[in-house]
């Protein structure tokens, strides 16, 4: 029997997301950084794959998120297309990639999406890159917001912390998201943000809203692939549910892998090759038959 690929839901795109809230239906949105991951997520039916700049914490050892560059998230987004083919493919927009200007923002964004083939990129910022959403918008370029904690903010804020904790800064974090709805952005992030909250900007636009750390009232639900896996190190935040504990399954992997290379019983005749008989044979050397 030929492998047949199961039926799949359609395409997701940057504007289905808006019927899909008028819907209620619950998407998923996880990160992926490379082609095996994005192979494997997609085909797991997750809805939004993002090629987060979180790549700088859980991939590249920076420890935040401020020093990935334009190259390096390009060069995640290229493979991560190539494993991905129903899921909408967003690219975040690393920092200083759009605090030179308008022209900047928009070669960055094109750049991700040309070179990248992202369908949308991601920006963080509330009311003050309303502009800089417009001109994205205005060059067909489709816009994720993200508000609340923006990690990329990281050397101003101090730490990680839960935003909007106060009536004000709750107000503020509403007129972020009507803001970057009324510049065109097809969804927003709300991060770290408290649930009633988040509910309450949920429920107030249009456009769906992508909860982490925000809670269960939020349209979508990302989580950073890494994290979900047990793939991070380091103290997780309380909002993280981990799934699998990869850090461990990896370990006793390359741990016995290690010891049969130290004890000689990696690779067996059955991982190697043998010379053939008659070359065997011309060359006086014995060789045994082995079990494939
Ligand atoms: O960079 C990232 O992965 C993100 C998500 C956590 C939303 O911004």
């Amino acid at each position: 029997m030929p492998y047949l690929k199961p039926e799949r839901p359609e395409k997701v795109s940057a504007p289905s997301l808006r019927a899909s809230k008028e819907r209620g239906e619950r998407l998923v949105c996880l990160t992926a950084y490379d082609y095996p991951t994005a192979r494997i997520v997609d085909e797991a039916g997750i809805d939004i794959i993002l090629v987060g700049d979180s790549l700088g914490n859980v991939v590249l050892g920076y420890g935040n998120t401020v020093p990935v560059t334009l190259d390096e998230i390009l060069i995640h987004v290229k493979a991560v297309r190539r494993g991905v083919e129903r899921a909408l493919l967003v690219a975040d927009m690393p920092y200083g990639t759009f605090h030179t200007g308008a022209d900047d923002t928009v070669r960055a964004a094109l750049r991700l999406v040309k070179e990248g083939e992202a369908e949308a990129v991601k920006l963080e910022g509330g009311q003050k890159r309303v502009k800089l959403v417009r001109r994205l918008v205005n060059e067909e370029i489709s816009v994720m917001g993200h508000i609340g904690l923006t990690p990329q903010s990281i050397n101003q804020l101090g730490a990680y912390r839960v935003q909007g904790k106060t009536a004000d800064a709750a107000r503020r974090l509403l007129d972020d998201a009507y803001a970057l709805e009324d510049a065109g952005v097809f969804s927003i992030v709300l991060e770290l943000v408290p649930r009633e909250i988040a509910q309450m900007i949920t429920e107030r636009i249009k456009v769906p809203t992508i909860g982490i750390g925000a809670g269960v009232h939020c349209d979508i639900q990302v989580l950073v692939f890494h994290d979900l896996l047990g793939m991070a190190f380091g103290k997780l935040p309380r909002f993280v549910r981990e799934y699998a504990n990869l850090r461990d399954t990896i370990t006793d992997a390359v741990t016995r892998w290690a010891e049969d290379v130290r004890g000689g019983t990696y690779p067996s005749d059955a991982e190697s090759y043998g010379l053939p008989a008659e070359a065997a044979a011309e060359m006086k050397i014995e060789t045994k038959k082995v079990k494939a």
